[in-house]
């Protein structure tokens, strides 16, 4: 089987709470350690942009939100981490996915839904307030995740839609311009904890009731002494049901630890001490992490340093399968025309030579449809290494150039070559 390529990105609106945490972080750190998985994970500040007018913000919450994951354990040399607006790609695509996108399919999206029906119900324009992005989000998300033609996109349940209209979009342009994407599924995780925040409901930031992940040691606890109990008093047991603190427990403690708090609640521990005995048990899990977080935080010029190495791993992907579907829908270089009366199909194609001159030597050279010299090599020993050269370019596209630099002593512009070269891989990424 393939290797499954892995792909969630991460709104960079926000500070990652223990809900996070438990919901997305820790599963998903744990998952791009699977050897049989290649992941790609990044921060989508474009799609902070919707909701997010505050430039600060934005820059705060992805450094943030950066720190996090890898003080987490996320290994950047193991997946690929990088940020949205670091691969100029992305818009392009989303432009192309845009053109064979629906209007109806957008209007139906969730988001946008609810913002109509909100309107409608106050007697408002129905597109009142609404922006472009906010419509357009899927279109975004969805060019996202076919650049990285990614199998599989853990989301939230909320997310469903979006992964289903990516499918769409990827099908209509497959269906349009030949067989470019692969069709993305939504991975949801029906057993992750659904983490209570301080006042029991759902911990989230729009009820105001999250616990930060990497708070300071005595505001964690502070935070933990105010979550919401019932007023049963010392001594009198008190039930596991429906207890928020009892659940925050749960998600952070080994089964014998969840049994034996169960215990104490049955017999009647005061909710100060299980309180204490919740604080103890979370600082234990975050602490060795929040060390890391400070340092990090401490340094963003580290951090950003790992980011632009993400963004030259995800370009190595995305420039060139760019070049390809720009290709597909006639974005093309004029001077590779199919001229009319010489129809053949072969010279319309780019191509290698490879030939012997009288030095004995082997060379190759790459000419485009139109007859262009784009590379040109120096002398091979044999005609075998001059073929595995070829090879590689043809297999690896721009990116075995860098490591054919000493063989090649022509060589066109990068766009052309990326072209002309993913001509010939047009099963890649
Ligand atoms: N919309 C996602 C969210 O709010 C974030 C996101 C943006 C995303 N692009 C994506 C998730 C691509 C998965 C794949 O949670």
């Amino acid at each position: 089987m393939k290797t499954q390529r892995v792909l969630t990105g991460i709104t960079t609106s926000g500070t990652p709470h223990l809900g996070n945490y438990v919901g997305a972080i820790r599963p998903t750190v744990r998952a791009s350690r699977l050897a049989e998985v290649e992941s790609f994970y990044f921060l989508a500040d474009y799609h902070a942009l919707i909701k997010v007018g505050e430039p600060a913000r934005v820059q705060r919450s992805t450094l943030e939100i950066a720190a996090t994951w890898l003080a987490c354990g996320l290994d950047p040399e193991k997946v690929t981490f990088y940020r949205q607006s670091d691969i100029p790609e992305i818009p392009e695509l989303t432009w192309l996915l845009t053109c064979v996108t629906g209007k109806g399919i957008l209007n139906r999206a969730h988001a946008y839904k609810a913002s109509v029906d909100k309107n409608n119900a106050a007697g408002e324009d129905p597109d009142a307030g609404v922006t472009a992005g906010l419509f357009m989000y899927p279109v975004l998300m969805a060019a996202d995740i076919l650049m990285f033609n990614a199998h599989q996109v853990p989301v939230g349940r909320d997310q469903i839609q979006h992964i289903e209209m990516a499918r769409d979009m990827a099908s209509s342009f497959n269906h349009l311009y030949g067989e470019h994407f692969t069709l993305p599924e939504a991975v949801t995780e029906d057993h992750v904890a659904l983490l209570p925040g301080l006042d029991g409901r759902k911990m989230s930031k729009s009820y105001d009731n999250t616990i930060p992940l990497f708070v300071p040691r005595e505001q964690l606890r502070k935070l933990i002494m105010g979550i919401v109990t019932d007023s049963r008093t010392p001594g009198e047991p008190k039930s596991t049901e429906g207890s928020a603190l009892f659940q925050l427990y749960q998600a952070f403690a080994s089964a014998e630890e969840t049994s034996a708090l169960a215990k104490s609640f049955a017999d009647g521990i005061a909710w100060g001490d299980a309180k204490q005995t919740l604080f103890e048990r979370l600082d234990r899990e975050i602490a060795p992490l929040r060390e890391v977080y400070d340092q990090l935080i401490q340094d963003p010029a580290r951090i950003e340093k790992t980011l632009k190495a993400g963004a030259d791993k995800a370009r190595a992907i995305a420039t060139p399968f760019t070049a390809r579907l720009r290709e597909a829908v006639g974005l093309r270089r004029l001077d590779s025309v199919v001229s009319t009366t010489t129809k053949t199909a072969k010279s319309a194609a780019p191509a290698f030579k490879q030939y012997r001159e009288t030095d004995g030597l082997f060379y190759f050279k790459l000419v485009d449809a139109g007859g262009q010299l784009l590379l040109q090599s120096t002398g091979f020993a044999s005609g075998k290494d001059a073929a595995g050269a070829i090879a590689r370019l043809q297999q690896q596209g721009s990116q075995a150039l860098e490591g054919l630099q000493a063989q090649l002593t022509t060589q066109a512009e990068p766009a052309a070559l990326a072209q002309a070269l993913a001509h010939f891989a047009p099963d890649k990424a």
